[in-house]
């Protein structure tokens, strides 16, 4: 025992084995980038061991825990992975991707390879080093054109960007592996399809991730703000927080083993709308601020909304940062960043 914690023992909820403490030992695959790296300061926080994998595509070094283990590296190198599994891994977080809907159309080889082979190597590690929990980070986007508002899980899936098509093929990987019988041992999956997730670490300053961080990044740097479209597309903004609260409730849950989760707030706004929250945080308006409307982008998903009933009931889940507190903290954030 140390004061360290990356060699403390500690007791959390029911991951006790057979009456001594067990310290479970989780892989963030990204977690050098946004929603990984928020993920591991939970985990951590939490008492949780944490090895993380990134190869720093769009990831950032900084951004990962000092207390976690750090391999910079690609999940689909082997060579890295055998690295990343000679200390015995209990969970993988599968968060590593591409994750850009314009970026899929301008490469999709690279974003078919990232999202679907890399997840099939992830789900061949497990395998060989007996890795019984995955959770995956899917996306709202394995939807497309929905058929009803708000969207339950249930609802049909039919991807209208490459994008999305990866995402929801990496999905069923997880979710069919989570059904295989032909193994020594069980792999208990659960798959999240995150909406609009923001907050702090958002990139600020690329242009194919994530609209809320896009457009604090625009005014930060006094750019004008381009919308894609009229501006009435809406999205269900969900805080990074909240996100990990999720996860993390998730890991030791029975209830959650092989089951799709959608992850959002259950509110839609306006990318109009998002527009003017976020000027007017700045003491802007569309008066004093150039605001330019551009052509629709492929692929683009009009409407967005999740129905969150499932994971309200299976994991407790319960939405804590709402949208106007989620967009303080983010600015707050970012004025920070460009102090
Ligand atoms: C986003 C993510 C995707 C993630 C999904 C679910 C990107 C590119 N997409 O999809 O990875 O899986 O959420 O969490 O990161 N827009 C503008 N101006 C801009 C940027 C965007 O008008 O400068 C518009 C877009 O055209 C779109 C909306 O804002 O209609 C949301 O865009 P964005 O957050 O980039 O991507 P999503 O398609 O919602």
């Amino acid at each position: 025992m140390g004061s360290n914690l990356d060699c403390v023992e500690v007791k959390i909820g029911n991951n006790q084995m057979k009456g001594e403490n067990f310290m479970k030992h989780i892989l963030v695959t990204g977690g050098a980038g946004f929603i990984g790296s928020n993920m591991t300061d939970e985990l951590i926080k939490r008492g949780y061991k944490v090895t993380v994998i990134d190869n720093e595509s769009t990831g950032l070094k900084e951004n990962v825990n000092k207390k976690a283990r750090y391999i910079k590296g690609d999940i689909r190198d082997n060579k890295v992975m055998n690295k990343v599994f000679n200390e015995k891994i209990n969970v993988i977080f599968h968060i590593a991707g591409c994750a850009s809907t314009i970026k899929s159309f301008h490469d999709p080889a690279a974003d078919l390879s990232t999202n679907v082979s890399g997840t099939i190597n992830i789900i061949n590690y497990a395998i060989k080093y007996k890795v019984s929990r995955i959770l995956y980070a899917s996306s709202m986007t394995s939807y497309g054109i929905p058929d009803k508002l708000p969207i339950k899980e249930t609802q049909s899936t039919r991807p209208i960007s490459y994008y999305g098509i990866t995402k929801y093929a990496a999905e069923r990987y997880i979710m069919a592996t989570g059904l295989r019988n032909d193994l020594p041992f069980k792999i208990n999956v659960t798959a999240f399809r995150m909406f609009n997730v923001y907050g702090r670490r958002q990139s600020l300053e690329n242009p194919y991730q994530g609209v809320v961080s896009i457009f604090i990044g625009n005014v930060l740097r006094n750019e004008p703000i381009t919308i894609f479209g009229d501006g009435k597309q809406s999205r269900d903004f969900v805080h990074i927080r909240d996100v990990a609260d999720a996860w993390i409730s998730a890991i030791d849950n029975k209830n959650s083993f092989g089951e799709v989760f959608n992850l959002g707030s259950g509110i839609r706004v306006s990318i109009n709308e998002l527009v003017d929250v976020i000027l007017k945080s700045f003491g802007k308006s569309r008066k004093n601020y150039k605001v330019i409307y551009k052509e629709e982008r492929p692929g683009d998903q009009k409407h967005m909304q999740a129905d969150i009933s499932k994971a309200k009931k299976i994991l407790n889940w319960r939405i804590k940062i709402p949208f106007y507190k989620g967009m303080k903290d983010t600015i707050e954030w970012a004025k920070q960043v460009y102090k």
